[in-house]
């Protein structure tokens, strides 16, 4: 890694393992994107930087007739200097103007990487990291935007964000300020998002880039299950596992857009950043305004190794760095097993129980406080409910605690209930336009935590939950999103601030619990995967992936999320059949299968367990447990696409985890609808090491004797694996765990 400042301070090249980021200074200052892609040895400004002045073209400046800002590459393009594409910064200065002429004023190299200000952010160590701020400046409004890039030792890896100072004396009202905004000079890409929704989350989709506009956005508050604030610009023809792939992710958890626009000469201007949809900053003299981070990967080993990249990326420089690595609990969910009907007495019961069949955690889920036997009421009230816990909830926990399990708890503290006794005494505390009406949503209305007193009651009140409760995990959940959005008491020229003001209340909230309990696991949640998301995976090294817990659908959903997201942060639980979401009928083995690619857990009533059951789950976990620490700190290899149809009209999935010294992997094919007659088939594996040779040393399936021989490597690359006849039958699955010899 190294940020070299070459041309007289006028172009700066920042160099990881394998890509070339170029910046230069053109025409008076303007930012230029001079190049991103595979690594350079030589980059100049005199190749890299190119001006044309096209025939009907504006051109700022009358005398050199040489360029049109229209056509150039900007780093940050802003509204009013005569580019049409759109722009990464708009503001309205106080004369109502909008026209902008941001030039270079300084830069700065730092060694390391800054912290975001009320932000969740990467972070590294002075010598892991090297950051550069180039500020620019409009002259007339006095308005500053410094942007922030920063590399990391041994990544594929670009991070930016910009910080916007008003240093005029008039204030100004930013009307947009994206992260990041890259120009390529063509268009020769596929667009790839992840879009869904509840119970079907992060389905991938590609489509060929055209001229015009594609983006995904989030308006509901929260980044969402509809689309991750994720997209990839995928090089023509290129692969799983070939050809260049540029990801583009938000550090962010509200409202966002990933937008890629391509221009009448088939340029494309790819932009990721806070939505300007409904958002509006006023931002006084001497203000500062803070964007989150756009992580920007670039791959020459096509979406795996996007993938790969991001995994470490997260891994090292973004999850909680206690947590990251750390075994984490396995753990009962309460909500399958009996949703609201929780109590005491089942709790205890299932508390124990685990203990028999290796479970280590019981997570009391929804349903324990205040009145609340449906969603209808009680959000907001987070006193135990004495009817179903006499004894409270600590006492839970000291039963379960003899029996050797831990104990853990789920809370949802954005949202409140219409009918709760918190929402009768400060009906003003949620998000409304005042005098309008509020539509419920799950029966509940959000909380407006862009207000510090909403903030200051929900960190006593929880603070007091969690000690008092004595758990040492806590789900959290969030299953609103915003509608009429407006916060009652904030001025009128502010109420756009209310999204943006609301998840800077959310990330103090959450950095202030997380760090008042550092031994407490969290678990992110949002009705499923609803805001799996960088931002909040700073805060939980966890996060719930979707409320749809059948196998093979979890197959589709986890392979989606694993483009982005590293198996260690998500939680994957068994279930019992037929499934709760979709009906279907999948063997233990199966569910558990899927079930260990994440971070297991289960989520059924352990009262009733069969005995079959009871004798399987320990030696599942047992074998979970040899094997957890290959998908939590290795490579991923997706090798079969559960969502894409198979020669025969079958559907499969397969992936390995290989541990980043090749030694061990554990390999999982899953079948999800067989065809009559069809050849069993063979998986070809990726990642391990070529020249060695390797052996099955354990499978999860009880009943398949694998065979016992070694075989080289570059075998199981080019010839693959031998799927057995029972991976014929509909969903059916195979687990095995290599090791090199
Ligand atoms: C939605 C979550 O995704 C579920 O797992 C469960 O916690 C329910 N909320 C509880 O209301």
């Amino acid at each position: 890694m190294s940020i070299e400042v070459l041309d007289k301070g006028k172009f700066f090249h920042l160099s990881g393992p394998n890509f070339s980021y170029c910046i230069a200074l053109a025409k008076g200052g303007y930012p230029y994107h001079a190049y991103f892609g595979a690594k350079l040895s030589n980059p100049s400004p005199e190749r890299l930087v190119q001006f044309m002045l096209p025939p009907c073209t504006p051109n700022p400046d009358a005398v050199d007739q040489s360029y049109s800002l229209d056509v150039m590459s900007h780093e940050y393009p802003m509204q009013g200097t005569s580019d049409y594409r759109n722009p990464a910064f708009q503001i309205v200065t106080g004369n109502g103007g909008r026209v902008l002429d941001l030039l270079y004023e300084s830069h700065r190299i730092i060694d390391g990487k800054p912290a975001l200000e009320g932000l969740p952010a990467s972070f590294a160590s002075k010598g892991d990291a090297e950051s550069l701020e180039i500020v620019l400046v409009d002259s007339v409004s006095k308005v500053k935007v410094a942007l922030l890039y920063s590399i990391f030792k041994d990544l594929n890896v670009v991070v930016r964000s910009s910080r916007i100072l008003n240093t005029g004396i008039d204030a100004v009202l930013i009307e947009s300020a994206l992260s990041a905004s890259i120009d390529f000079d063509d268009a020769e890409f596929d667009f790839l998002r992840l879009h869904g929704t509840w119970i079907r989350e992060t389905c991938r989709e590609r489509t060929p880039l055209s001229h015009g506009v594609q983006f995904v956005e989030s308006k509901r508050g929260a980044s969402s299950n509809y689309y991750n604030p994720f997209m990839a610009l995928c090089r023509k023809g290129s692969t799983e596992e070939t050809g260049v792939v540029y990801g583009f992710n938000l550090v962010y958890s509200g409202n966002f857009i990933a937008r890629a626009e391509v221009n009448h000469y088939r340029f494309t201007r790819a932009a990721i950043g806070i939505n300007p949809y409904d958002f509006s900053w006023k931002l006084e003299a001497n203000e500062a305004f803070q964007t989150p981070e756009a992580v920007l990967v670039f791959s020459e080993t096509g979406l795996g190794g996007m993938s790969r990249s991001y995994h470490d990326f997260y891994r090292k420089h973004l999850i909680n760095q206690a947590w990251v690595n750390k075994e984490r609990p396995i753990l009962v969910n309460s909500w399958e097993a009996a949703y609201f009907n929780v109590n005491e007495e089942l709790s205890i019961q299932m508390g124990k129980m685990a203990k028999e069949v290796g479970i280590e955690l019981f997570a009391l889920d929804d349903g324990w406080f205040g009145k609340r036997d449906s969603d209808a009421s009680s959000l907001g009230d987070w006193y135990e409910n004495k009817e179903k816990f006499p004894h409270g909830l600590a006492y839970v926990q000291e039963e379960i605690a003899k029996a050797g399990t831990a104990f853990g708890i789920w809370v949802e503290p954005e949202s409140i209930s219409p009918d709760s006794d918190l929402y009768r005494a400060h009906p003003d505390w949620i998000i409304k336009v005042d005098g309008r009406r509020n539509s419920v949503s799950r029966n509940q209305y959000t909380l407006d935590l862009s207000k510090k007193v909403v903030q200051d009651f929900l960190i006593e009140t929880f603070t007091r939950v969690i000690r008092d409760s004595k758990a040492v995990y806590v789900k959290w959940d969030m299953n609103r999103h915003m509608t009429e959005i407006g916060s009652i008491g904030a001025s009128a020229d502010r109420q756009k601030e209310t999204c943006h003001r609301y998840m800077l209340g959310v990330y103090r909230l959450m950095d202030t619990l997380t760090k008042a309990f550092p031994n407490i696991l969290f678990e992110g949640c949002s009705a499923g995967g609803g805001r799996y998301d960088p931002g909040m995976l700073y805060y939980m090294p966890q996060f719930w992936a979707s409320d749809n817990s059948d196998a093979w659908e979890r197959c589709i959903i986890q392979a989606g999320a694993s483009l982005v997201y590293p198996a260690s942060t998500l939680s994957a639980h068994v279930s019992v059949v037929p499934n709760h979401q979709v009906g279907r009928t999948t063997s233990l083995e199966t569910r558990t299968a899927v079930a260990i690619a994440g971070v297991l857990g289960y989520e059924f009533n352990l009262c009733n367990m069969s005995s079959e059951e009871r004798a399987l789950i320990p030696i599942q976990i047992d074998f979970y447990k040899r094997i957890r620490h290959i998908s939590r700190e290795g490579d991923l290899f997706r090798l079969v696409d559960p969502a894409v149809q198979g020669p025969f009209g079958e559907r499969s999935a397969a992936w390995i985890f290989v541990c980043k010294d090749k030694s061990e992997a554990i390999f999982t094919f899953v079948r999800g609808i067989c065809r009559g007659n069809m050849p069993p088939g063979k998986i070809k594996v990726q990642g391990l090491d070529l020249k060695a040779n390797y052996k099955i040393v354990g499978t999860m399936g009880a009943a398949y004797s694998f065979p016992t021989e070694t075989v080289p490597g570059d075998e199981l690359l080019n010839e693959g694996i031998n799927l057995p006849f029972h991976c014929l039958m509909d969903f059916s699955s195979l687990v095995l765990h290599l090791k090199r010899v």
